[in-house]
């Protein structure tokens, strides 16, 4: 294989590589190249791939271990890939407003390697938004004060036994039971590969800063959730099938858009553990 492709897809985030066809196997420098793309950028984007289950969990043991996602359905005898399905029928789809995976776990997963098996006709496009940009253009003042907070993060609003989101879904979700652990994180992490800093509260699972009421919180909140959406700091990924997107939970959201009512959507999912955030 020749050198790795690495081609920004906006001024805001995610690179598309090309030359790559991961079904193939890959040296050890043609995946190091693919993780520093990934690590220098947060987000990496490939077409055209054509894996079987095993060789997307290979490639994504290479990242480091798997997490297993507790409340997803799973893909057919692979108990590591979760099924990110929105049936034809259905009406709610996963991953449908700006979040960052896995923040209510005290060491949240690195990140995702998502893999398209199924794409509707028009629409389930992912948009991508950047937390290192959307802490950079922060004013000084703020970042101050921001780097002395932290905030408090939660599964049971989303996943829990009484979540509207969980109910909405219709029992696909499992163990709806163990979403009752909150976690705690700085609201500015430095990023533990890159050295960078960024935001890191989100949409869907911050639930208030640490020492002030979700009312009191609110406001700032709004604001930081305005700011980092501003379309600047977004990308829009179009999918087809054998796309990948991989992901970095520590300085990305997402926001799976659910714009294809009528249509099937099927996406594999593989979640890679991380490490203490600070
Ligand atoms: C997710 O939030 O993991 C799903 C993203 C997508 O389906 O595009």
């Amino acid at each position: 294989m020749s050198a790795i492709e690495i081609r920004p897809v906006s001024g805001g985030v995610g690179v598309e590589l090309g030359n790559v066809d991961i079904g193939q196997g890959l040296s050890d420098a043609e995946f190091k190249a693919i993780q520093q793309a990934f690590i220098d950028n947060g987000l990496v984007f490939l077409h055209g791939q054509s894996l079987s289950p095993e060789q997307h969990i290979e490639f994504a043991e290479r990242f480091g271990e798997i997490n297993v996602n507790r409340f997803f359905p799973k893909v057919d005898g692979y108990e590591k890939i979760a099924a990110v399905v929105k049936e034809k029928d259905q009406k709610v789809n996963i991953g449908g407003g700006w979040h960052t995976d896995h923040s209510y776990d005290q060491i949240p997963a690195m990140g995702s390697i998502l893999l398209a098996r199924e794409t509707p006709p028009v629409g389930g496009d992912t948009l991508f938004a950047c937390m290192y940009k959307a802490y950079e253009s922060l004013s000084d003042g703020l970042k101050k004060t921001l780097e002395g907070m932290n905030a408090v993060h939660s599964s049971r609003h989303v996943f829990g036994d009484q979540a509207e989101y969980q109910k909405s879904l219709d029992d696909r979700l499992s163990n709806t039971e163990l979403a009752t652990q909150d976690a705690v994180h700085p609201v500015v992490i430095t990023h533990p590969e890159s050295g960078r800093k960024a935001l890191y509260v989100n949409p869907g699972f911050t639930i208030h800063f640490e020492g002030w009421s979700a009312a009191e919180s609110k406001p700032l909140l709004d604001y930081l959730y305005h700011h980092a959406t501003l379309m600047e700091h977004t990308t829009r990924f179009k999918w087809a099938e054998g796309s990948i997107a991989i992901w970095d939970n520590r300085c990305t959201w997402h926001y799976a858009l659910n714009d294809y009512h009528g249509a099937r959507r099927e996406m594999h999912r593989i979640t890679v553990e991380g490490s203490p955030l600070n």
